[in-house]
């Protein structure tokens, strides 16, 4: 395998992105940049600070941009200096993370972040657009799903753990949701790249897709 490597993870809402990249990125100890807490995070700063979500004449949304430093360290995700790994982890944060992605600026932001961060290291990246747009020549790209059905459940059964009071329904609807959005909006919508290899995790357990995943980068070394 090459010295320096990037893998790309997209896929939708749900569909176990995120605890597949960090056991993987633990398997090859390389490091995982979970590309959803950095939209999470503007979201929330956007919603606490007052700011409206759409592009304006005003400035304010890129006066905002311009002055935040969004960053990762030990695992915990830091906004303007401070950790926000919780706060960020509400489905109202999750909604409003699906609203700021779809802003140009937004994207602009993080998108050069993300690229930054994927230069001079290995890396794991999962997201929407990591194998389409962030990171277009990564050497390895999976796309995971899995039915909104079984990504509902999953979800409604970390909220329930949480002690959220989301019902499964309301769960199921606000995976639809985001689906639609983030498939639909114009730009880098969640698609699946070319020439990535994709990987259904209905009715499959953790192990057996983080297994799975490995294979795949074993057998395209
Ligand atoms: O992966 P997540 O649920 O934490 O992501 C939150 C939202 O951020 C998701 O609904 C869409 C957006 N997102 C994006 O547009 N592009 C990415 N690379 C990652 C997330």
């Amino acid at each position: 395998m090459k010295d320096i490597f990037r893998i790309a993870i997209d896929g939708p809402s749900g569909a176990g992105k995120s605890t597949i990249a960090k056991a993987v990125a633990k398997a090859l100890s390389i490091d995982y940049i979970d590309t959803g807490a950095m939209y999470r995070a503007i979201g929330y700063k956007m919603d606490r600070d007052g700011i409206p979500f759409e592009e304006d004449e005003s400035g304010v949304l890129k006066q905002m941009l311009d002055s935040t430093d969004i960053d990762f360290s030990d695992g915990n995700i830091i906004l303007d200096g401070e950790i926000v790994n919780d706060v960020i982890r509400t489905p109202e944060v999750s909604m409003l993370a699906s609203k700021c992605s779809a802003l140009p600026s937004v994207r602009a932001k993080l998108v050069e972040i993300q690229r930054g961060m994927g230069m001079r290291k290995s890396v794991i990246m999962d997201g929407r657009d990591i194998g389409t747009n962030v990171l277009k020549d990564a050497e390895f790209k999976i796309y995971l799903t899995a039915s909104a059905e079984e990504r509902a459940n999953r979800r409604f059964k970390e909220l329930q753990e949480k002690g959220e009071t989301q019902t499964y329904e309301e769960v199921l609807e606000d995976i639809k949701q985001r689906d639609y959005n983030d498939m639909t909006r114009e730009l880098n919508p969640l698609c699946k790249a070319d020439d990535a290899i994709e990987v259904d995790t209905t009715g499959h357990g953790i192990d057996e897709v983080v297994d799975t995943v490995l294979d795949i980068i074993r057998g395209l070394e």
